[in-house]
């Protein structure tokens, strides 16, 4: 029987744990700042925070039985998911999404995005709060049911061939959903039997799966006593323990250090050499996006550009050189009429695309007119990708978080204001 879609929010899960799903996280400070040498490149930084994976409302077993409460069935005991549409170069994608709309009422959250990613690809969804990342990973994962278009995952029509599509998936929700009563092993044992994963593969996958993580000598260990970065580790563990052919990571790192991050992503790395997966992962962060093989820049619900990181880089074409003066709009302005150059504030300096940038920088000391505000220091960086983001939306994906931040304060304090009235 099939399991009918309960909600277009946030995904609940069938097991005990509970995935957030498409609310916004607490966001650790997304630094894709900085700073650059004339001849370095820029830096970007930042940290996110964890969460985790858990069992979709009526996932099926592999059979495709799901009960009407949501509770998979393990009724099949063959394990890991059938090769069937596993196929090699040349096969269809692995997932293929054409003109896929999702609106929430007058919310129009994702507006007729299409691509598809090929069997063995690491790609991500690159875009600030609210971009509608979760959103789509959510009608992928066949949690939200779409307004309009099309979307195949490992074949499987995501409407239509939902229990198909649920059977082919691993899925790592953005807020945390392990259980801190159970340990490690308990959680991936509960995972592996809502998923009818054979009996006798349970342990092996098992140890390889934590071992791939780091987290095998703890596995007897309550994860309410694990880090953060700990946590976020088993989910991904978790995510793998019935072999699903395509894994949904919704912003797997976000809120750890920078050294946990790393982590993590040699742990996806090395996953990608180890086993025949495919990897679709979102995050608002630059310095992740440069791991994916390609990404595609979200911007409200719209695809904006698409491409491997190198080729989107070479897309900008300039460097960035970035001012720092006592008056930024009269810098703004002296660089329009003196160099016709279209400067523009971002992150509370002035910035200029310039082709040559590091050749730019000694004529612009030149010719700088005395009247204008005195240069207090000056930095030029190759292309980031926060640099093909702003070339496509004309915002660094910071400043668009910072307004939309100061957007929802606004409609806040209007609320409080209305209330009080
Ligand atoms: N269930 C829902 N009901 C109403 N609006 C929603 C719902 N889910 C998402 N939205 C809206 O859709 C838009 C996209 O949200 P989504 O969660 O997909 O963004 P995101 O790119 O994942 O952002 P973040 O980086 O903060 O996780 C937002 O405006 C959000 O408020
Ligand atoms: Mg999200």
């Amino acid at each position: 029987m099939a399991v009918e879609e309960t909600h277009d929010g946030p995904a609940t899960p069938a097991g005990p744990a509970t995935p957030g799903g498409a609310t916004a996280a607490p966001d650790g400070p997304a630094t894709p700042t900085g700073t650059a040498t004339p001849t370095g490149t820029a830096t970007p930084t930042g940290t996110a925070t964890p969460t985790g994976t858990a069992t979709p409302t009526g996932m099926a077993t592999p059979t495709g039985t799901a009960t009407p409460t949501g509770t998979a069935t393990p009724t099949d005991t063959s394990g890991a998911a059938p090769p069937s549409s596993r196929a090699g170069g040349g096969a269809a994608p692995a997932i293929e999404v054409r003109e896929l709309v999702k609106s929430f009422g007058e919310v129009r959250a994702v507006r007729g995005v299409s691509f598809e990613v090929a069997i063995g690809e690491v790609f991500g969804f690159l875009g600030p709060n609210g971009a509608g990342k979760t959103t789509t990973i959510n009608m992928l994962c066949t949690l939200t049911r779409p307004s309009a278009g099309e979307a195949l995952v490992a074949g499987h029509d995501v409407v239509r061939e939902r229990d198909d599509v649920r059977r082919n998936i691993g899925l790592v929700f953005q807020d945390p959903t392990v259980d801190g009563y159970l340990t490690a092993a308990q959680n991936l044992q509960l995972h592996a039997e809502l998923y009818g994963v054979r009996s006798d593969l349970v342990r092996p996958r098992m140890r390889q799966v934590l071992e791939m993580v780091g987290l095998w000598e703890r596995r007897g260990t309550a994860v309410s006593t694990f880090s953060g970065g700990m946590r976020r580790r088993l989910e991904i563990a978790r995510g793998l323990m019935h072999s699903p052919r395509v894994l949904f990571l919704d912003e797997p790192t976000i809120g750890l250090d920078p050294q946990t991050r790393r982590s993590i992503w040699s742990y996806i790395r090395e996953l990608k050499e180890q086993e025949e997966i495919t990897i679709f992962m979102t995050t608002h962060y630059m310095d992740e996006a440069e791991w994916c093989d390609r990404i595609a820049i979200m911007d409200h619900g719209e695809i904006v550009a698409l491409d491997s990181p190198e080729a989107l880089k070479a897309s900008v074409g300039t460097d960035r050189v970035t001012i720092q003066t006592d008056d930024n709009e009269a810098a703004i302005a002296a660089l329009r009429s003196q160099f016709g150059l279209d400067a523009k504030l971002s992150e509370g300096a002035v910035t200029i695309a310039v082709a040559g940038g590091a050749q730019f920088v000694p004529h612009l000391f030149d010719e700088w007119d005395p009247s204008h505000p005195p240069i207090r220091g000056v930095s030029v960086s190759r292309p980031t990708l926060d640099d093909v983001f702003m070339s496509y939306t004309g915002t660094t994906i910071r400043d668009a978080e910072e307004d939309q931040s100061r957007h929802r304060n606004r409609v806040m304090m209007q609320m409080m204001g209305g209330g009080r009235r």
